[in-house]
C-alpha cells in the first residue's frame, strides 16, 4: 500500500477492535495532530504559497475528521483525555535527520512533507484494515459495525489523497530553487528519498508492533 515496506500485522486490527475505545481516542488525537501539523507547516513556510494553499485545505479535512471521532467518542461517553505519548511519530521525525544528506534543494521541507506522507500511508493502510474488518468483509471481523466501518472507509480513501499532496508538495519543494537539472531527475530523487524513508517506517513499525502493549494508530 502505497510504498510502504511492512504491512501491518492482522494481529493489529483484533487489538484494534478489541480495545476499540482507545483506538477511537487514540485516532482522534492523530487527526487533531495532522491537523496542526500540517498548519505548522503553513507557519513556517509562509511565502510558499502553494503549500500554504494545499495544506490549508488539509488541515481543515483533518479537523473535520477529528470532529467525527470526537462525535464517535461523546456517541460511546468518552472523552478526549491527554494523548499516549506518540513514539511512532516521534522516531520517524528524527529519523530524516540520519539519512544520508542529499543534494536535493530545501532538504529539511521535503523530508518533513515526505513523513507527512508516510504517515498519511500508514493510516491509510489501517483504517482500510479496520474498514474492512468492521463491514463484515474481512476474516477479523468478529462484530460487524457497518457505520464505523463506513466511516473509516471514507477516511481511507482521504488519506490515501492526503499521501499524494505530501508527496506531491515535497517535489514542487525540491524543484524550487533547481537551475537547469529536469524535474523528472528531481522527482526521482525525491521518490527515492521517500524509499529511504520507508524503509526505516517499516523497522520502525516491526519494533513496535513486537513491543505491543495495545493497539495505536501508528503503533
Ligand atoms: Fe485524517
Ligand atoms: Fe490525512
Amino acid at each position: 500500500v502505497l510504498g510502504l515496506t511492512v504491512p501491518t500485522d492482522p494481529q493489529w486490527v483484533r487489538a484494534a477492535l478489541r480495545e476499540l475505545s482507545p483506538t477511537l481516542i487514540d485516532h482522534a488525537h492523530c487527526e487533531l495532530k495532522a491537523a496542526s501539523n500540517a498548519l505548522s507547516l503553513v507557519t513556517r513556510y509562509p511565502d510558499d504559497t502553494p503549500l500554504v494553499t494545499a495544506l490549508t485545505a488539509l488541515a481543515r479535512e483533518e479537523l473535520e475528521h477529528f470532529d467525527q471521532a470526537m462525535r464517535l467518542l461523546s456517541a460511546r461517553g468518552l472523552t478526549l483525555g491527554i494523548p499516549a505519548v506518540n513514539q511512532y511519530a516521534q522516531r520517524l521525525r528524527s529519523i530524516a535527520a540520519t539519512l544520508p544528506q542529499r543534494h536535493i534543494e530545501r532538504l529539511v521541507l521535503v523530508d518533513r512533507l515526505l513523513v507527512g506522507a508516510v504517515i498519511e500511508a500508514r493510516s491509510c493502510e489501517r483504517f482500510k484494515l479496520l474498514a474492512d474488518a468492521l463491514s463484515g468483509t474481512s476474516a477479523t471481523s468478529a462484530q460487524p459495525d457497518v457505520e464505523l466501518g463506513q466511516f473509516y472507509q471514507e477516511l481511507f480513501i482521504c488519506e490515501a489523497r492526503h499521501y499524494r499532496t505530501y508527496v506531491d508538495l515535497a517535489k514542487l519543494a525540491a524543484r524550487a530553487g533547481v537551475n537547469g537539472g529536469s524535474n523528472a531527475d528531481t522527482d526521482a530523487m525525491v521518490e527515492a528519498r521517500l524509499r529511504e524513508l520507508a524503509m526505516r517506517e517499516g523497522e520502525i513499525i516491526r519494533e513496535l508492533s513486537n513491543n505491543m502493549h495495545r493497539a495505536m494508530i501508528h503503533g
